[in-house]
């Protein structure tokens, strides 16, 4: 069926939108998946190649069988299937996922019935106050430009909120060349200020690049001291 849901999206986020609740829309397209009117939406096996490539260029210089993410936590932002969250479990981290969708989260929950990723719903528009600065790894990948303008610029702040002293924010996002954001989506491509907007008043822009030419990969860090 491949991806027979973009069009449902289109029509679901449409009618949310117009309700006056953008976000709305998520765990009903969600919840027709599970229900098998249409395959279920962003559904990938394996983590996003452009974090797989990142983390093993940095694991490359580690010891031969040491793990990147040993003694640190990840949070993974609209968490979706959990591909991702699984992976950066398997690369050691004590990981934490969250998703707006219920729908999500159980798929998730149920793909992964062994795993040791902390999966929750929450709303990245009003995250738990535990994550105030806990994670040495945050990963938020689609989730942002997946949403209009509002509430997006009300949900990039939290999200480096979460990074502790010292820590890492890894963000991927469709690009656009122009200076502004696109405002017909969804996915909303977002601009290199967007991007650099991730960085708030305390993190830095440590690369901002193109691997793909249609997307963004982001690199963020907080400094140690604060
Ligand atoms: C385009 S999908 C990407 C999913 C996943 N990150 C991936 O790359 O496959 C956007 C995800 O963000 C979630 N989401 C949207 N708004 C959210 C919010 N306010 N808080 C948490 N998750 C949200 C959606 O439910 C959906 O799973």
């Amino acid at each position: 069926m491949g991806r027979d849901w973009d069009e449902r999206a289109g029509v679901l986020a449409a009618e949310a939108y117009a309700s006056g609740d953008p976000n709305a829309w998520f765990d009903r397209l969600y919840g027709e998946g599970v229900a098998g009117s249409i395959s279920m939406p962003w559904d990938r096996g394996a983590p996003h190649p452009l974090l797989s490539d990142w983390a093993a260029a940095r694991a490359a210089g580690l010891a031969d069988g040491a793990r990147p993410g040993e003694g640190r936590r990840a949070l993974v932002v609209g968490c979706g299937l959990g591909a991702d969250a699984e992976y950066l479990s398997s690369l050691g981290f004590a990981t934490t996922a969250f998703d707006l969708s219920p729908n999500a989260v159980a798929t998730a929950r149920s793909r992964h019935p062994e795993s040791e990723v902390d999966y929750r719903v929450a709303d990245l528009l009003a995250p738990p106050a535990e994550w105030a600065g806990a994670f040495d790894l945050v990963v938020e990948i689609f989730t942002i430009q997946a949403m209009p303008d509002p509430p997006r610029s009300q949900a990039i702040p939290n999200i480096a909120g979460f990074v502790a002293p010292g820590g890492t924010l890894f963000a991927v996002a469709f690009r656009t060349d122009s200076d502004v954001d696109e405002t017909t989506g969804p996915p909303f491509a977002l601009s290199a200020a967007t991007m650099r907007s991730l960085a708030g008043d305390r993190l830095e822009v440590k690369g901002l690049e193109s691997p793909r030419p249609e997307l963004w990969r982001a690199v963020l860090r907080a400094p140690a001291g604060g």
